[in-house]
């Protein structure tokens, strides 16, 4: 991927953060017994088929008891923010008798790896909800229950008073539209249930209801804490742009999986575009939720590619859309188009009707995930497999020159966290997607920066990107 540009100094806003993203269940990993008892997911991987290659999260990279060594690693990188999430499952578990407790093992660990980030004058970026659920919520229907709203504010009321002092930014809940997308309609997550629009719509209302609540209780504690949760953004164009049916399905697509979560705190009302908003069962869920209005105290932007939609008048269940199988960029090795501008349309375009509101917030946004997969076996180990990754260079590249143009264009973005830090457990795709700026060899847990960590860490350094390190990458990529 040549980039078109001619290199320059990009000098990024004096405190630009410059960091990674993690999230727990993707590199913490836990005995076998507890995982079992602990969460939604811990069981889903046991089931046969429901990870594309077969692997678990069991180890994943042994977080838990690598985290000094991980962030001592982070720190040589010169990066200055972390993003980490809370094992929900692990820190609010059921004692006997069934009352749900805060487990102060499970706290003090999370004391630890803060504090060894402070420590270290990291910045903190904690996740309450990424993903995983406990298995004693799970059992009650999860979020299709509005009892787990009440369940997230009461864990999140505990943290902001066992955590308050070490988190520097809270997010509520991580990409809830590709969460209930994947849970309930594409059914690749557990619950695994598929087109089942209604639970995913359920779900929705009680995932916004939980943000609201879980805003409430930080804020009620801690009133000058930088509260959001992060949006994927995934820009949707027509697959032929001189068709208006294909429009009609790329904006739908825009408006459900972009929109509705945004739009919804900007408001403070959940509502459906048309004609989903006709379907009574879509309709009556609908309206005001309780203290949603403007609970974003910034943005957190996750972006990943694009994708291009086309009309099919097979496809009612689906509004009679589906994602079209052209590609016109080259694509990361799990098939996602590399596509920088999108990174600056959302920036400068999707994101702008939820800045400065008329309190002036949020106005600083973070991009709080964007990466590249290559795929490598599992059971890899030694060896020089993998260490050149040249095509993250330049993903890494074209992406932050497409953050930076967006900063030149008056976007207040003041960082960037990249995913990830380390390979990790990618969902139903397992171990073998490798999204880390450090290869994991997962048979002996042994860390090796790859050259995409070492030129990140010379932009974070220089808090710039400059001529010679892109000359550098592009010989690399020539090469390749
Ligand atoms: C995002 C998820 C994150 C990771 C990346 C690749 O959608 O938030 O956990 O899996 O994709």
């Amino acid at each position: 991927m040549a980039r078109q540009k001619e290199p320059q100094v990009r000098e990024f806003p004096n405190g630009f953060l410059w960091g990674a993203a993690t999230s727990h269940f993707q590199i913490e990993g836990y005995s076998r017994e507890m995982q079992a008892r602990l969460s939604d997911w811990s069981r889903w991987i046991f089931e046969p088929t429901r990870i594309l290659d077969g692997t678990t999260a069991e180890q994943a990279c042994d977080f838990v008891n690598r985290y000094v060594d991980d962030i001592e690693l982070l720190d040589s990188l010169k990066l200055n923010a972390f993003r980490i999430s809370l094992n929900w499952p692990a820190l609010m578990q059921e004692a006997p008798g069934s009352s749900i407790q805060l487990d102060k093992e499970a706290m003090e660990y999370y004391r630890r790896v803060l504090q060894t980030l402070k420590d270290k004058g990291i910045t903190t970026f904690v996740t309450l909800f990424h993903f995983c659920l406990p298995s004693w919520l799970a059992d009650r229907g999860g979020w299709l229950s509005r009892d787990t709203a009440h369940e997230f504010s009461r864990f999140t009321a505990e943290i902001a008073d066992s955590l308050g002092d070490l988190i520097d930014y809270w997010l509520t809940i991580n990409e809830p539209m590709a969460y209930v997308y994947q849970s309930y309609v594409s059914g690749q997550w557990t619950p695994g249930l598929k087109n089942d629009y209604i639970a995913a719509f359920t779900a929705l209302r009680h995932i916004l209801d939980g943000h609201a609540r879980a805003y409430t209780a930080i804020k009620s504690r801690l009133p000058n804490a930088p509260v959001s949760f992060t949006n994927h953004w995934r820009p949707f164009f027509p697959e032929n742009p001189i068709n208006p049916l294909d429009h009609w399905v790329a904006y739908l697509r825009d408006q459900v999986f972009n929109q509705i979560f945004p739009k919804s705190i900007k408001t403070g009302r959940l509502e459906f575009p048309a004609p989903l908003g006709f379907y009574r069962r879509i309709n009556e869920l609908e309206g005001e939720i309780e203290n949603l209005k403007d609970s974003m105290d910034y943005l957190g932007v996750n972006y990943y590619t694009r994708e291009l939609s086309r009309f099919k008048m097979a496809l009612p269940l689906d509004i009679f859309g589906e994602t079209s199988p052209t590609i016109h960029f080259p694509t990361n090795a799990l098939g996602w188009e590399i596509y920088p501008q999108g990174l600056y349309h959302v920036l400068t375009d999707a994101i702008r009707p939820y800045l400065n509101g008329p309190d002036g917030k949020p106005r600083e946004v973070f991009v709080t995930e964007n990466g590249y997969a290559d795929v490598f076996d599992s059971k890899l180990s030694e060896g020089d497999w993998s260490l050149d990754d040249h095509k993250r260079v330049n993903f890494l590249i074209s992406h932050l020159e497409a953050l930076h143009d967006a900063i030149k264009a008056g976007v207040n973005v003041r960082g960037y966290l990249h995913w990830s830090l380390i390979d990790n457990f990618e969902w139903a795709e397992g171990l073998s997607p490798r999204f880390g700026l450090i290869r994991v060899s997962y048979p002996n847990q042994s860390r090796m920066l790859r050259k995409s960590a070492s030129i990140y860490a010379q932009i974070a350094a220089k808090n710039s990107i400059f001529p010679d390190l892109i000359n550098a990458a592009q010989t690399i990529d020539e090469q390749g």
